[in-house]
């Protein structure tokens, strides 16, 4: 028997869409925290939204894109750019966080790019991975949120 994890025998796509509603639903939080200013609340949120986007993106860029490369270089590229973008909204989100600086809505436009960009590889690069590469070669650290 393969694995009784049933995270494991779900698709690739639905895995990673499942990651992306988890990562949403965290920034959603970490926003209203922000709102209440509930310090605690906000380096809780924050303790699960850094490590669990990074890994996403880092899966992503591991597991699917260098095969997504091959057969549509440029959307693969275009995804690829929106992951360092994103490393840096989250690392300048870390910093305003620690100085208690944070922009309300700032924070909701990178929430709404995260978004677009979940979109795209929903229609795009999940789909694809699904029917071209091996579930089992496209690991993502499970949920510990
Ligand atoms: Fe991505
Ligand atoms: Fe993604």
């Amino acid at each position: 028997m393969e694995s009784t994890n049933p995270l494991r025998s779900a698709t690739i796509r639905d895995r990673f869409v499942a990651d992306h509603r988890r990562i949403d639903a965290l920034l959603e939080r970490l926003i209203d925290a922000f709102g209440a200013n509930d310090s605690e609340e906000i380096g809780r949120l924050w303790s699960q939204l850094e490590p669990g986007l990074l890994g996403h993106l880092e899966a992503e860029e591991k597991h699917m894109l260098p095969a997504f490369a091959n057969v549509a270089p440029e959307e693969s590229a275009d995804l690829a750019r929106e992951h360092e973008h994103f490393r840096l909204r989250l690392s300048e989100l870390g910093a305003a966080l620690d100085l208690h600086l944070v922009r309300l809505d700032t924070a909701r436009a990178f929430a709404d790019e995260l978004r677009d960009h979940a979109r795209k590889e929903d229609g795009l690069l999940y789909r694809w991975a699904d029917t071209h590469l091996d579930p089992g070669g496209v690991p993502l650290a499970p949920s510990h949120g």
